[in-house]
């Protein structure tokens, strides 16, 4: 994880590699890194291969070109297949691996070689359009080739088709949306960033989404004092629970108790048998009314898990708390939302790409295909509140109040993985949320640290059939993880 990470797009990496450049680091330097880093990595994961460097003609194929001088210079059996024509500094790493004595052939020349891995170095961010040709067929034998793939920054050809399908993308600098977003990202296999040294001024850029990481996320960590008692560390209130839905209230209970709360009481309708856990104080409640939630102390509320037709009801009443707010599931109506954005409390929503299909009128394909814009117009329509759009990877935005010209926050996740999507799992996910409030988060940093760290117990959890309860017994390690 680099400090200050974010996510580029073509451009902003462009202006980046300038804004470098322009401070006085030489843009030579960061192509020896990006080449030299590509190298090391491919050795790392295909060490014992014979080695089939792909280069284009632009920077992309610059970066191949240093890694693959480096890679002869370590010893490697590598053979070199590049275009005609580099400029700048792909023309003097072509001269420094010519010095070498490494011959560099045609791109038409490679075959593909039992037991050889390939470096794809075609095209990185500067490609302006879809492959055709030559380019698209040479894309098509390397995929059908079945040869292990590593890709230098981005799989050739994406982000459109066709492109190479590689086995780990070493992505340079920063993260591309390609790296993160479906379906791209799964073009690039395992994806390991790595730092080419520039410097963090020029990598700096707070317009661009922040991606959640562990420099990060870390100071965010509640700390304990010595003299810490369960009143003085966060509790919470669980307002959910609704017939058959027993199940979505105790899994936020037991979240929040793993991510540290203090007390958890779960309000849920009388007539709803729940069990959550033995810790948790049970409030049965005839109706949902604020007096009832009143009399309950608490430092947040998390409300809506499995509330069905009562979530609305139970969201209006936890709004008279004038507590910090997670509101899940049940919860997520407009109205709910518009009184919420009006009260000004410190409020965070989770809705899955469903319920924010119902809350834009839009169709949840739509959210699937473009998260982060969706994520976005919620912020816009709801200032204040702090949107976290759960998905592969979940997303957040915030508009934040008395700022309304400029553009919400936005950042997207890194932790988590596709067995994480099963039932309940966005329940522990409020519940986590919901006790970094009541630990005296602010509701963005609530967010981004419990979406980071859900995730993150996920990944240390992570098997075929991981279970929602298996990720929030996870969280203490997640936790452990982090601090370290
Ligand atoms: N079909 C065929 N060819 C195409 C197409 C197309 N549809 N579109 C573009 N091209 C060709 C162009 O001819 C272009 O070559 P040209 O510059 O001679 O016109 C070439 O593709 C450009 O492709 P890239 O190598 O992907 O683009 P670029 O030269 O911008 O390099 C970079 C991309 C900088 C390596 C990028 O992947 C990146 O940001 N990496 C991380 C940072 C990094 O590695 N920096 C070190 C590089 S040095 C430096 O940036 C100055």
């Amino acid at each position: 994880c680099i400090a200050n990470m974010y996510l580029y797009t073509a451009q902003a990496m462009r202006e980046a590699d300038q804004r470098a450049v322009a401070l006085g680091y030489p843009s030579l330097v960061l192509m020896e890194a990006a080449g030299k880093q590509a190298a090391s990595r491919l050795l790392q994961h295909f060490e014992g291969r014979s080695i089939a460097v792909l280069c284009g003609k632009g920077n992309n194929g610059g970066d191949g070109l240093v890694a693959a001088r480096w890679l002869a210079h370590w010893g490697h059996p590598v053979r070199v297949y590049a275009d005609e024509g580099h400029t700048g500094d792909a023309a003097i790493a072509r001269q420094a691996l010519q010095a070498h004595g490494l011959e560099i052939a045609p791109l038409s020349a490679w075959e593909p070689a039992p037991h050889s891995v390939l470096l794809d170095a075609l095209f990185g961010t500067g490609l302006r359009g879809p492959l055709g040709g030559f380019y698209a067929d040479l894309v098509e034998k390397v995929n059908q080739s079945g040869l292990p793939v590593v890709a230098v920054d981005l799989p050739s050809g994406l982000p459109y088709q066709p492109h190479i399908r590689a086995d780990l993308t070493v992505a340079l600098a920063g993260l591309k949306n390609e790296h993160l977003f479906y379906p791209h990202r799964a073009a690039c296999g395992r994806i390991v960033l790595e730092s080419i040294g520039m410097p963090p001024r020029a990598l700096h850029n707070p317009h661009l989404p922040e991606v959640l990481c562990k420099t990060a996320m870390r100071p965010l960590l509640p700390t304990r004092p010595g003299n810490a008692h369960k009143g003085s560390v966060g509790r919470v209130l669980v307002a959910g629970g609704y017939r058959n839905y027993t199940g979505a209230p105790s899994l936020a209970a037991l979240g929040a108790y793993r991510t540290g709360a203090g007390l958890v009481t779960v309000a849920y309708p009388a007539d709803c048998a729940i069990s959550p856990p033995p810790e948790a104080v049970r409030l049965p409640l005839l109706e949902w009314g604020h007096a009832e939630l009143q009399a309950v102390r608490a430092e947040a509320v998390a409300v809506g898990m499995g509330a069905g037709a009562g979530g609305v009801k139970a969201a209006l009443a936890a709004l008279q708390l004038g507590k910090p707010t997670v509101l899940d599931a049940d919860a997520l109506h407009k109205q709910v939302l518009s009184a919420y954005a009006k009260a000004g409390l410190p409020t965070v929503l989770t809705p899955h790409p469903g319920e924010a299909s119902r809350l834009l009128d839009i169709p949840s394909e739509q959210i699937a295909r473009a998260p982060l814009e969706a994520a976005q117009a919620l912020a816009e329509r709801y200032p204040g509140l702090v949107v976290v759009l759960k998905g592969g990877p979940t997303v957040l935005a915030w508009q934040p109040p008395g700022a309304p010209t400029s553009s919400p926050l936005l950042a997207v996740n890194s932790t988590g993985n596709p067995h994480m999507a099963s039932g309940g799992m966005g329940d522990v996910l409020s519940g986590v949320v919901a006790a970094l409030l009541a630990a005296g988060l602010s509701a963005w940093e609530a967010a981004r640290l419990g979406v980071y760290l859900h995730g993150l117990a996920g990944d240390l959890a992570r098997k075929p059939g991981l279970l929602a309860h298996e990720v929030a017994e996870a969280l203490p390690s997640a936790m452990k993880r982090l601090q370290l």
